[in-house]
């Protein structure tokens, strides 16, 4: 099949508009068929719950393609979880996991073309989200729903080698105790925003959120997870009911304990121990592991062991793992990888 014509590694991480995308709505207490639509548009009601109120959810994944030259994704099946339970907790109709399913094969199937090619270091990222399409104008759940599908292509993540990030510990909170913090909807990200740029502007690569009851533990950044090394070679990463569960860093968490045969605590850390860990890393789908080499805490640097120059050597070997699996180049637990094409 012939590829777009590209520059591959030049691709920056932004929207770009491909040939299909998957539309499903629900009416009547039931979800339709589903169709593929060549048209990237959407008409909404002025009035429709997801403009007034803000019901919406998405997950974040990406097709790339193997070695061996296939097309797959990388445990879809537990984005249709976690969007099955942030629909619940939004008060929204889940979609059914098989049909979630089905829904990125055929998108990612009908834009093949799209996907980048092994080695190019770029990948196809996928966007499964649902939205309240009928109007709401007392506070209360829309009575219909669209669940859509659409994919963009991405470049390298780091291009010229991964450099450790520099954080800032916010005074802002992501989420609230007893809130949305541990569900993926777009409200979480809007409320993140402010703190994002606010970080930006002062010189940081992102913000380490503390647990907002306590101020003392940490808890997560705007769209990724912790994992943290001791100076022994455990990972510790942290428990919190107010986090994204990270589909990534439960992954490394397998990785670690069952092939690297590394000690694995997850348990809630204290931003005290954070000066005691000799590496520090943020997990999520699009960099898989980013390094940290330094938190800044109101003026106070805490620097990792790791340095300002390279990943560190278990972070790193875990990257190397999880992508090595990932790219059909390491064999990984049974039904982690989901061949599209
Ligand atoms: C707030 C937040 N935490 C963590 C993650 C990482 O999750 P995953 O590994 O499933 O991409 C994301 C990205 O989806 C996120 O938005």
């Amino acid at each position: 099949m012939e590829k777009k014509n590209i520059d591959w590694a030049n691709l920056g991480f932004g929207y770009r508009v491909t040939d299909v995308r998957y539309v499903s709505n629900y009416r009547n207490d039931a979800w339709d068929e589903g169709v593929l639509t060549g048209d990237a548009t959407i008409q909404l009601n002025e009035c429709a719950g997801i403009l007034q109120y803000c019901q919406e959810i998405f997950e974040g994944l990406k097709a790339y393609t193997t070695e061996d030259g296939r097309i797959v994704t990388f445990r879809p099946d537990l984005n249709a979880e976690r969007m099955a339970d942030s629909a619940r907790r939004l008060e929204m109709p889940p979609f059914p996991k098989e049909r979630f399913l089905d829904a990125i094969d055929k998108v990612v199937t009908a834009n093949a073309a799209w996907v980048p090619p092994y080695g190019s270091g770029a990948t196809l990222y996928i966007r499964p989200y649902m939205f309240a399409s009928s109007p709401v104008i007392g506070v209360k759940p829309a009575e219909e729903y669209q669940f859509r599908v659409f994919v963009t292509p991405v470049g390298p993540y780091f291009k010229g080698g991964a450099k450790p990030l520099t954080l800032c510990v916010s005074d802002f909170d992501r989420a609230a105790p007893h809130g949305t913090g541990h569900i993926k909807a777009g409200l979480n990200y809007a409320m993140s925003l402010h703190a994002g740029v606010t970080a930006h502007a002062n010189g940081f690569d992102e913000n380490l959120f503390l647990d907002p009851a306590t101020r003392t533990y940490v808890e997560e950044t705007g769209g990724a997870n912790f994992l943290f090394v001791d100076k022994n070679g455990t990972i510790i990463t942290p428990k919190s009911e107010s986090i994204l569960p990270s589909i990534t860093r439960r992954s490394l968490v397998t990785v670690a304990r069952d092939i690297l045969g590394l000690e694995v605590q997850e348990r809630p850390v204290k931003l005290e121990e954070l000066k005691d860990f000799a590496e520090c890393g943020l997990c999520g789908t699009a960099a898989v592991i980013s390094p940290v080499g330094k938190v800044v805490d109101h003026g106070r640097d805490i620097c990792f062991a790791s340095g300002m120059e390279e990943m560190g050597p278990v972070i790193k070997k875990l990257y190397d793992t999880l992508t090595g699996i990932q790219m059909g180049r390491v064999d990984g637990p049974e039904g982690w990888v989901r061949t599209i094409l």
